[in-house]
């Protein structure tokens, strides 16, 4: 075979080996904008890191976001619309999102960066999920590629919320339950509670929980005295009161957090069940032992995680507006927008504009 036909085959292979799995479902890829719009990662990683060069809790608020955008209706930002086109309360209303979430605004800079270099083409999930590595990164002196190729969805309900996110008084078998139903593994569960390891917590989250753990043993007497301390005596769900999760190293992404677990300074009643239950116990014991680890295996997490029931190709949209649906994209919100631009003119061109001139 002469070296040209030789060539041939390889690159004919290679091109086989390329498009069969993406042939076969529609997935998400590393570069997906290296093209469409190079900088786009730049851009949201500079934004990011001008955010936490301010204020360094957007870094587990950005990591949290992305969490609580990925179990409700999948990694489609829909945790960051404001309002529901089809009405009603919107994930962000819910309970476990209000008012702990945070880092919305930081993502609004990142999009309008975005925005400004290439108008239309990088969706809010993706920003979302490149601007929670970028949190890790800036934490965790931790680096992992981001697969992208998210489209933004229409849809954000506070009771989507209210049904999958899960809370603090979990049981084991609770949060075993809740990451099954998004096909993560028990393990995976353990993994990604490290994010504990930074970022803060309100009182209510935890207050009345660790009162019964008080009385059962399984919190740190002592512990549970600077908690009552800082906290008020019957602290609401809007009481500001907060606290750092990782008592250690609150501000680094480190294995602390399972360390501090059989210290009995776990904060959360559904941290603490990490080392109280038997299947889960043992995964926690090899985290603390073992950083670099539970390091590797927290970022394939993330990435797992950030596949979930993700919106490619045609489906949903690449949202202009992070906090809002694109006009038109919806029939119950579409009406007035369409009266205000005849038909000729196309509502996304409009929008694209008022996003370029604000
Ligand atoms: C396993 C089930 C989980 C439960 C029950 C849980 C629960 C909570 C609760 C109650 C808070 C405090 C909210 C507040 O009151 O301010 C919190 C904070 C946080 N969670 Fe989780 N979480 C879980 C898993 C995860 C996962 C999978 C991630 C990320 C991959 C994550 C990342 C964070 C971060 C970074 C914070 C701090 C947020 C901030 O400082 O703004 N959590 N979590
Ligand atoms: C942080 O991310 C940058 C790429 O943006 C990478 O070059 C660097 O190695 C990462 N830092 C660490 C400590 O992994
Ligand atoms: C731990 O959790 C698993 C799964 O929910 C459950 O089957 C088991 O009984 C629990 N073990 C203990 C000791 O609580
Ligand atoms: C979990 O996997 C099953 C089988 O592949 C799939 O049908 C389902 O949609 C997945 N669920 C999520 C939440 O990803
Ligand atoms: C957790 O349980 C405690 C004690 O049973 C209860 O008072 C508190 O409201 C619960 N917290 C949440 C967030 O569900
Ligand atoms: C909780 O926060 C409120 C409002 O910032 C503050 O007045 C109070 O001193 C804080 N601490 C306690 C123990 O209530
Ligand atoms: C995005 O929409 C929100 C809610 O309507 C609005 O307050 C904000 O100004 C808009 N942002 C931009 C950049 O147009």
């Amino acid at each position: 075979m002469s070296s040209g036909g030789l060539a041939g085959l390889v690159v004919l292979v290679a091109a086989v080996c390329l498009l069969l799995p993406t042939a076969s479902l529609a997935q998400l890829k590393v570069g997906f904008y290296s093209t469409s719009c190079p900088k786009a990662e730049a851009l949201v990683r500079q934004a990011v890191t001008a955010a936490f060069a301010k204020n360094s809790g957007v870094a587990p608020g950005l990591i949290r976001l992305h969490f609580h955008d990925c179990f409700v209706l999948g990694c489609d930002a829909s945790v960051l619309l404001s309002v529901n086109p089809g009405g009603g309360r919107t994930e962000r209303d819910a309970a476990p999102n209000n008012p702990s979430l945070r880092g919305f605004d930081v993502i609004d800079a990142a999009k309008a960066a975005v925005e400004r270099s290439c108008p239309g083409t990088v969706s809010c999930a993706d920003i979302v999920a490149f601007a929670a590595r970028d949190s890790v990164n800036l934490t965790g002196n931790l680096f992992y590629q981001v697969p992208s190729g998210r489209r933004d969805g229409r849809v954000s309900t506070e009771n989507d919320a209210l049904n999958n996110l899960l809370g603090p008084n979990s049981t084991a078998q609770v949060l075993i339950d809740g990451f099954a139903k998004k096909n993560l593994t028990v393990e995976d569960m353990v993994v990604l509670s490290g994010s504990h390891t930074i970022g803060r917590s309100h009182c209510a989250s935890f207050l009345f929980r660790n009162r019964q753990r008080l009385a059962s043993g399984t919190i740190s007497p002592a512990y549970q005295a600077l908690l009552e301390a800082l906290c008020p005596p019957n602290p609401g769900q809007f009481a500001p009161n907060t606290t750092e999760i990782d008592v250690s190293t609150p501000a680094v992404l480190d294995n602390n957090y399972y360390k501090l677990l059989p210290l009995d300074l776990g904060l959360h009643f559904s941290d603490d069940q990490l080392i109280r239950n038997a299947t889960l116990a043992p995964f926690a014991r090899a985290f603390a032992a073992d950083e670099a680890t539970w390091k590797d295996k927290f970022a394939a997490a993330m990435v797992k995680m950030g596949n979930i029931e993700v919106k490619t190709g045609a489906q949903g949209e690449i949202r202009l507006n992070c906090s809002v649906v694109n006009p038109g994209s919806s029939s119950s919100s579409a009406a007035g927008i369409e009266m205000l631009f005849p038909s000729g003119t196309s509502s996304s061109d409009v929008a694209a504009e008022e996003v370029a001139t604000s």
